[in-house]
């Protein structure tokens, strides 16, 4: 059992590398969730966080909008809030230390950036996809 688990977490270790230790445990009870909601759970994907993050939806205010729309396709620049023209600070941590580092921030920010884009909040593995990519992408 403890073998099962430790393989199933170790691509997130891998892929968590940079996150603090709060910022872990919650992409651990992510993870957890995850594997609830879908048995065939094996851990979060770049590529599929990318998608996520990439794609365009018909957002909250039905118009066409992705996460790009005002975090911009480069992470590690400043973006801008589409609906209030205020300038934001890059999301790469690579670029920008604080970002991924509260846990209260991030999930507040991801339900509420999911209902702009998507209409509807994200599931486990979605907002544990999108983070793997945030932290990753160069
Ligand atoms: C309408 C504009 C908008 C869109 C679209 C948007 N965001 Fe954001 N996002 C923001 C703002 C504003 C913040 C808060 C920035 C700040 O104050 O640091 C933020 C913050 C975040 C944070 C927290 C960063 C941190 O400091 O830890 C994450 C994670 C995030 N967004 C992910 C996403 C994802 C994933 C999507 C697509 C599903 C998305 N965003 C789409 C405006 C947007």
């Amino acid at each position: 059992m403890k073998k099962v688990l430790w393989l199933f977490l170790l691509p997130l270790v891998l892929f968590g590398a940079d996150l603090n230790p709060q910022m872990q445990k919650y992409m651990e009870e992510l993870a957890k969730q995850a594997k609830q909601e879908n048995p065939d759970f094996k851990g979060f994907d770049y590529k599929r966080g990318e998608k996520i993050f990439t794609s365009t939806h018909i957002g909250k205010r039905g118009k066409p909008i992705s996460c790009v729309s005002c975090h911009t396709s480069d992470l590690t620049k400043e973006g801008k809030n589409i609906n209030t023209g205020k300038v934001l600070p890059p999301l790469s941590p690579q670029a920008n230390p604080k970002s991924i580092t509260k846990v209260k921030k991030v999930k507040k920010w991801l339900k509420r950036n999911f209902k702009d884009v998507y209409n509807r909040v994200g599931t486990a593995q979605e907002k544990g996809d999108a983070i793997v990519y945030i932290v990753n992408k160069k």
